[in-house]
């Protein structure tokens, strides 16, 4: 196959990471017969650096005319001054939002081996595998902002249809797992939590009786995902409470250098379901896929209908490591397994990818921020390690052919 592939590599460690994730997408390819191009453009720090804008005009039109978006992190302190008119953040923020990327799943699965990096006990991590669907378009991150000499507001906004969709997309994917989802709200004290709940209820029972749906309050989710992280399957919540309660179950993983994301926008299946019975039936309408959330983006250059993707670890920028060389690659490598997998179908070598990140884990190729103060590796030698088990024969791939 053939796929266009635009790389953001942003601020501070994102260009390292970004660099690890496209060797391992140039050795999925010749291994197993693809071509991918990859071009590169400014975001965020780098991008107001150069232009004076945090998401230059060609990389928009770059980003629409790309088969899938790898991301590496935007921001950093050089562009953190509370009075600066422009931030980093705001090109990530503006990108999410003009490509329509309303759904970002963050998958957390522990590894054996990482479970020592880990604060958590590890009889509690055992057998955790969950998934949050963090909606990533509106709430309090897009709400009209405010600034006197001394009062500051955000408003914190949903509709109805931005509850449903996100909601809609979150019990799909369940129906390919335990078929359990946890929806998480502050509905004790916020409007928009309250509207959150009676979405979220109305969703599950009228579309999808096979879904058991349970609802959490934000405060003590924060409490039950460390306490009881084995307990969850797919997690959806707004945007701010998915942001922080991501970086909290990166904890369960053992660092933020382990979580990929992926956030998926429209493509028709989602935004309007033709045949409603078929989202209640958890089938995407266009191509029976649920969990993904339509057709892969591989049909696009003929026509196809397309599933825009942008890929990204869920870590920052990390200023204070950044240039050394040290920085955990395997986020963005997983992030990359999920562009194989959501943008261009390509499930066996998203599996392939997976498996060799695995692989290189449990034979202790450990970073920093894994290593628990033991000898660690850097970045290019963790991902030369996953290239290596990648030219290993790989029993998904084989499985395909
Ligand atoms: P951060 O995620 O950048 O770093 C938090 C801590 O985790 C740091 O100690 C860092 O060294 C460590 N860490 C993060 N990723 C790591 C990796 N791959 N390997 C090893 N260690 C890693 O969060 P922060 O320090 O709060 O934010 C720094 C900047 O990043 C801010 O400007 C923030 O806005 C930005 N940010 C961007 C994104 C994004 O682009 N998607 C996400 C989060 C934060
Ligand atoms: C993330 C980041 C972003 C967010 C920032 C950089 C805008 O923290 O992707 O998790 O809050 O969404
Ligand atoms: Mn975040």
């Amino acid at each position: 196959m053939h796929a266009d592939i635009l790389v953001l590599p942003g601020d501070g460690i994102g260009p390292e990471v970004t660099a690890a994730a496209v060797a391992v997408l140039r050795t999925v390819a010749a291994r197993y017969g693809h071509r991918f191009s990859f071009t590169e453009k400014l975001i965020g720090g780098a991008a107001i650096d150069a232009s004076g804008e945090p998401l230059p005009p060609d990389t928009l039109a770059a980003a629409s005319n790309a088969d899938a978006i790898l991301l590496g992190a935007v921001g950093g302190p050089k562009w953190s001054d509370p009075k600066a008119q422009v931030r980093p953040e705001q090109g990530l923020l503006a990108l999410r939002k003009a490509l329509g990327l309303y759904a970002n799943l963050r998958p957390v699965k522990p590894h054996a081996a990482a479970l020592g990096a880990s604060p958590i006990k590890p009889h509690l991590l055992q057998g955790v595998d969950l998934v949050v669907v963090r909606e990533l378009t509106g709430g309090i991150y897009f709400g009209q902002k405010q600034r006197s000499a001394d009062v500051a507001s955000d408003l914190c906004e949903y509709s109805v249809g931005e509850i449903r969709r996100v909601v809609r997309h979150a019990c799909r994917l369940a129906l390919q797992r335990s078929g359990r989802v946890t929806s998480v709200d502050k509905a004790n004290v916020l409007e928009t939590s309250r509207l959150w709940r009676e979405v979220a209820t109305q969703v599950a029972r009228d579309e999808f009786p096979d879904v058991t749906l349970e609802h959490q309050l934000v405060d003590s989710m924060a409490m039950h995902l460390l306490a009881r992280p084995r307990a969850f399957d797919v997690i959806v919540t707004e945007n701010m409470f998915g942001d922080i309660l991501t970086d909290e179950a990166s904890m369960l993983a053992g660092s933020l250098g382990l979580l990929p994301s992926a956030s998926l926008g429209s493509s028709g299946a989602l935004t309007h379901c033709p045949i409603d019975s078929a989202c209640a039936a958890g089938r995407p309408a266009m191509d029976g896929r649920a969990g993904v959330s339509a057709s892969p983006h591989s049909g696009a250059k003929d026509g196809g209908e397309r599933v825009m993707g942008l890929y990204e670890p869920i870590h920052g920028s990390a200023p204070d490591i950044a240039g050394q060389g040290i920085a955990n690659p395997y986020a963005t490598i997983l992030s990359a397994a999920l562009l194989l997998r959501h943008s261009l179908g390509l499930e066996a070598e998203a599996r392939c990818i997976e498996q060799a990140v695995s692989a290189a884990l449990d034979a202790g190729h450990l970073t920093a921020d894994l290593a628990a103060g033991g000898p660690a590796i850097g970045t290019q030698a963790a991902t030369a390690a996953v290239i290596a088990q990648l030219q290993l024969p790989c029993q998904v791939a084989e499985l395909r052919d």
